[in-house]
């Protein structure tokens, strides 16, 4: 019969399914119902309503680590912090989800590295970002009270590329935390710095709301003051936003989000450079005071 492809709840995103595990036909013991034409990966499934008979792998425990790099600067007890996931969904290379945020971080580092700064400056390549913030999250957890005092600010970039972008920027004033979680005040003067300087390139931008969808979450629990970048992911464009940043009405800001053709091509060099040069600036500039932030 016709090739089916079957999905189970895979890990622990709701909103996706995840993983092909069986043809119709081939019987592996358990049947369920085929309940859709076809998925936003492309992949063609059987006509709906048919069954498959499929396979349900084991559960695995696997390790997973976090890449942190710090450059001591004068003041050891002064963290400027930036963060990126290093991980991709399975099904693609993610490249803008998120070898974007990954590289230009790297890229600062690199720079970087050529100065003794005031504060101490400190990168981290999360891992497991996308099976639920899980090296971001078992990494502040770890941290004494006194370590995450050292911490003046942590800034993330999650998809700072995207192909039909728009510069958006994390803000303060808006997040979707249950109470009494609240964006630490001094996030606000992040915002400032980054909008200053969009502002100062003529390059327009918008809000982003604290979702709690990347790795800045474990640090706004932790109350220490954060920021960061994002280009948009699945949501679709308006004619609005089309008028202000081009690009392409209708269709989302990434069309390959979590799919496999999140690959070298899935970019926008110009916003990948624009915000590439924030984020060494946003790192500089607190590299050498976080007045601003902190007080
Ligand atoms: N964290 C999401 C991901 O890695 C990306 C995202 C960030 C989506 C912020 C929406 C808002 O897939
Ligand atoms: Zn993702
Ligand atoms: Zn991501
Ligand atoms: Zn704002």
């Amino acid at each position: 019969g016709a090739e089916a492809v079957v999905i189970f709840n895979q890990g622990n995103d709701p909103t996706r399914e995840a993983l092909i595990v069986g043809t119709l036909g081939e019987d592996h013991g358990i049947t369920i119902p085929v309940v859709g034409g076809s998925f936003a990966n492309g992949v063609a499934l059987a006509q709906a309503g048919s069954t498959a008979h499929v396979r349900i792998l084991p559960s695995e425990t696997r390790t997973d680590v976090n890449v942190i790099a710090e450059l001591p600067g004068k003041n050891r007890n002064n963290v400027v912090f930036a963060g990126a996931h290093l991980d991709s969904e399975t099904e693609g290379p993610g490249i803008n989800d998120n070898g974007s945020g990954s590289a230009a971080i790297l890229e600062t580092a690199l720079q970087l590295a050529k100065i003794k700064p005031q504060n101490t400056i400190r990168f981290a390549w999360w891992g497991a970002e996308e099976l639920g913030l899980i090296g971001s999250s078992a990494y502040v957890e770890e941290l004494s009270q006194a370590e995450r005092d050292r911490i003046a600010l942590y800034l993330n970039y999650d998809m700072v590329g995207s192909p039909n972008y728009i510069f958006q920027v994390y803000d303060a004033d808006e997040s979707s935390f249950p109470a009494p979680v609240v964006v630490p005040p001094g996030s606000t003067a992040i915002e400032d710095l980054y909008e200053s300087y969009y502002t100062w390139k003529g390059q327009p931008y918008d809000d982003a709301e604290f979702s709690g969808r990347s790795d800045y979450q474990a640090f706004i629990e932790a109350g220490i003051p954060s920021g960061g970048l994002f280009t948009g992911a699945e949501v679709v464009k308006t004619a609005e936003q089309q008028a202000i940043w081009g690009g392409v009405a209708g269709e989302s800001f990434d069309q390959c989000y979590h799919i496999a053709c999140d690959d070298i091509g899935n970019l926008d060099y110009k916003a990948l450079e624009v915000n590439s040069d924030l984020i060494a600036f946003a790192q500089l500039t607190f590299a050498y005071s976080t007045e601003s932030v902190n007080g």
